[in-house]
């Protein structure tokens, strides 16, 4: 188990450092602001350049192109999963690129897996892109909201993102906001810094009261926008980083936990996702008063390499085959014991990929340009 942690912190660390480091791929010379050929139906050849998904990979296809609520449904699609995690194209700073076409038409393959989706920040606009995607499709989703410090203490990021996220409050309502996550592995981020990774030591404690007022920050905030409803305001860190004094302060804990960095065989992998969450995260949120709501921020399984070195992760390798075990395993069997996640994730990351190789740009349920794996989604209800 200590094994396991550890290699989730270094894989977290990654994580950290995908946040910071931002692939050069956004600002290369391929042109992407309308898409290729016109009246492609497929994302890889082309794209759709007019109507309501202009701009975006043309995967789906809307029967009043202005409309996008007439939307086509996928029939591989299944509304099983409790949540997704979703970071749309092109919304690094500083190459903000993202189309609301784009985002849109996320947002309505989203809708056929999940009601639930998940941010990373707030940049480049995205909070307000996916509000008017679920808007203007009229879908069943709602989000999670975030304001991510790409570097721990900038109170610049902090503060613009904040406004971002009040902003598209205030325009959109809070009807689809399920809450809003301050800090993507904040206190993994501080205490890496410092060469340390033990989130009770005294450099944790502060880390965990520094990002407890930025909570309580964010919280006052959005109360002076007095709403039709409150918003939790909780955080999202490594697995292994959730502890009591940090959630005395959160309205909700999100888990990252990740059994390819934790070297576990496929097979084990459900399962052990399962057991460390409840031992580390779960357990912690009732051993304090306010018993905020646990969710596993990140689970999934890459489906392949981009080097020969992280082609497995020992026991198991990166694949497509391996995916479907996991989601197989893992997906409804948590909903009927009402373990709460966010699959990770949605689509592959080239700018990872380009900027980390391994496994890190390959986790998608669809592929960069929105084509479905060869996969078999599960059918099953879930909360
Ligand atoms: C990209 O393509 C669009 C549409 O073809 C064009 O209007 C725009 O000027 C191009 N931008 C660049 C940077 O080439
Ligand atoms: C942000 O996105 C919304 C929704 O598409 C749009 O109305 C707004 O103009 C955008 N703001 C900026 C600064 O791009
Ligand atoms: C802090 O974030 C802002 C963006 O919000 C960025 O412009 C600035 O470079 C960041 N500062 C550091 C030290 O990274
Ligand atoms: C931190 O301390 C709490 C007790 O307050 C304990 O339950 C938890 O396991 C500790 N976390 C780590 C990662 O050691
Ligand atoms: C870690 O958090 C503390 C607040 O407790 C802050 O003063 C420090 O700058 C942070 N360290 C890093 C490397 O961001
Ligand atoms: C909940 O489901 C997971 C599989 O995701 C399984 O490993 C775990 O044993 C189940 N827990 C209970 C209490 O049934
Ligand atoms: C829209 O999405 C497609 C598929 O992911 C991508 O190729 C294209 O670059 C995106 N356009 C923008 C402006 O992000």
């Amino acid at each position: 188990m200590i094994v396991g942690i550890v290699v989730v912190v270094v894989a977290a660390v990654a994580g950290i450092v995908a946040g910071v480091v931002i692939s050069r791929s956004h600002s290369s010379t391929s042109n992407t602001s309308g898409g290729g050929s016109s009246g492609s139906s497929t994302g890889s050849t082309g794209g759709t350049t007019t109507g309501a998904l202009a701009g975006s990979a043309g995967v789906v296809q809307l029967t009043d192109p202005n409309d996008p609520s007439t939307y086509v449904a996928d029939p591989r699609l299944h509304n099983s999963f409790y949540g997704f995690a979703y970071t749309p194209l092109n919304v690094q700073l500083p190459w903000c690129g993202a189309v609301q076409g784009n985002v849109t038409e996320d947002v309505i393959l989203l809708s056929q897996l999940t009601t639930r989706i998940r941010l990373y920040g707030a940049d480049c606009n995205q909070s307000a892109l996916v509000l008017e995607g679920i808007t203007a499709s009229k879908v069943d989703l709602s989000v999670y909201l975030a304001i991510c410090e790409y570097v721990t203490d900038n109170v610049t990021s902090y503060t613009e993102q904040k406004e971002k996220v009040l902003d598209a409050l205030t325009t959109y309502g809070a009807d689809k906001v399920l809450g809003v996550a301050v800090g993507n592995e904040f206190i993994l981020n501080n205490l890496t810094a410092l060469n340390l990774n033990d989130p009770n030591s005294t450099q944790g404690i502060q880390a965990a009261d520094y990002l407890i007022s930025l909570m309580a920050d964010t919280r006052q905030s959005i109360a002076s926008l007095g709403l039709s409803k409150t918003i939790p305001v909780g955080t999202a860190d490594a697995g292994s980083m959730l502890t009591p004094h940090l959630l005395a302060g959160a309205d909700f804990g999100m888990a990252n936990v990740h059994p390819w960095f934790g070297n576990v065989a496929i097979d084990d992998a459900a399962d052990w996702t399962y057991d460390f969450f409840e031992e580390f995260d779960v357990s912690p949120s009732l051993a304090t008063s306010n018993k905020p709501a646990m969710s596993i921020a990140e689970t999934g399984w890459p489906t392949k390499s981009s080097s020969a070195a992280d082609a497995t992760d020992g026991p198991s390798e990166a694949s497509v085959a391996n995916l479907q075990i996991f989601m197989d395993d893992f997906v409804c069997p948590s909903n009927t014991n009402g373990t709460q996640y966010f699959f990770f994730e949605y689509f592959d990351e080239p700018w990872k990929d380009a900027e980390f190789g391994g496994v890190e740009g390959w986790w998608g349920v669809f592929t960069s340009d929105k084509q479905l794996k060869n996969l078999t989604i599960p059918q099953c209800t879930h909360p």
